[in-house]
């Protein structure tokens, strides 16, 4: 009697946004490139949009084994990995450039090795992009977002960031982001251009300022446990595809987000706030004393090597 084939290994790759941004494309590319190097060995099934598990539930279900790869939000693995605060902090990169720098270093490297102890396997940094603070009402000097309820992710620098400028912070999962704005729920929310259009969001919020005020980037996760029960090859396969498809969503999430970008201001939904300088400064200074209040969490060393990435200063 023949051998009967072994059964694929099935990677079930879940994530909260749409295919059409920069980490639900990454997700679809790792997928195929898997398809084609990998075919019978490895399934990916990839679950978007908070179908399969969303932010409430997805870090249980990784450990459960019953998703094997997340990326989700630096903000959403604080709990795990406090030191994951410093990319929080509000003003602290200058541009994409600074922050892809900041990956790259050793510093960053380290904490993709940081959850470790709890089961968790770091694999990539996944870029997706710089914030931007919407509202429906304009919010032009700090003194205006006073009183506003904006909705954050699960971080308490998030929190302390609205706290200094008198603003309420509410933590909701991704997926009630658009019917919390459209119900008034909340009055605001920070998010990089891809998530807003890919949200709609846009469509509930007249005004956009254009603050670039922190960053919004992923890690690509696995449960350690998965991980290494994988064949020596097959695992090797992987982890150069992961390398190829980090290379290429981190080379494309800038594009991502400018046409989005462009095509908000296109649908004449919103009205674009461009800040002068002494304006964004104005908003940075408010916001610069929650670097203080974290420091000795995160660690002066590492906020330093953050800082280092910027060209000037
Ligand atoms: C958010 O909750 O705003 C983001 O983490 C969603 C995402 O995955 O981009």
């Amino acid at each position: 009697m023949a051998a009967k084939a072994a059964e694929p290994i099935v990677i079930k790759f879940a994530h909260v946004v749409a295919d059409d941004t920069p980490k639900g494309k990454g997700a679809l590319l790792f997928q195929k490139l898997v398809r084609q190097r990998l075919a019978g060995q490895v399934d990916v099934e990839v679950y978007p949009n908070s179908t399969l598990v969303g932010d409430a539930d997805e870090m249980q279900a990784l450990l459960d084994n019953k998703v094997q790869m997340l990326a989700p939000s630096l903000s959403k693995l604080i709990e795990y990995s406090p030191k994951l605060e410093v990319f929080d902090l509000p003003f602290l990169f200058d541009d994409d450039a600074a922050v892809a720098r900041f990956q790259k270093r050793e510093a960053s490297r380290e904490l993709l090795r940081s959850m470790a102890g709890r089961g968790i396997y770091g694999l990539a940094y996944w870029n997706n992009g710089l914030k931007q603070m919407t509202a429906n009402q304009p919010l032009r000097n700090p003194a205006d977002a006073a009183g506003l309820a904006f909705r954050i992710q699960p971080s308490p620098v998030l929190e302390a960031q609205f706290a200094a400028v008198d603003a309420k912070a509410v933590r909701l999962p991704f997926a009630k982001v658009y019917e919390s704005l459209k119900g008034g729920v909340v009055q605001g929310a920070e998010n990089p251009w891809s998530n807003i259009l890919s949200q709609n969001m846009h469509s509930v919020q007249p005004y956009i300022t254009e603050t670039n005020h922190g960053v919004l980037d992923y890690m690509l996760i696995t449960n350690n446990e998965f991980w290494l029960s994988m064949p020596f090859a097959v695992r090797s396969e992987l982890e150069g595809i992961i390398l190829e498809v980090t290379q290429a969503v981190n080379r494309e999430a800038a594009a991502v987000n400018r046409r989005d970008r462009d095509r908000i201001l296109a649908s004449g939904s919103s009205q674009l706030i461009t800040l002068t300088p002494e304006e964004r400064q104005a908003w940075r200074e408010q916001m610069l004393p929650v670097w203080k209040t974290y420091e000795a969490e995160i660690g002066a060393d590492l906020i330093r090597a953050a800082m280092t990435v910027n060209r000037r200063r």
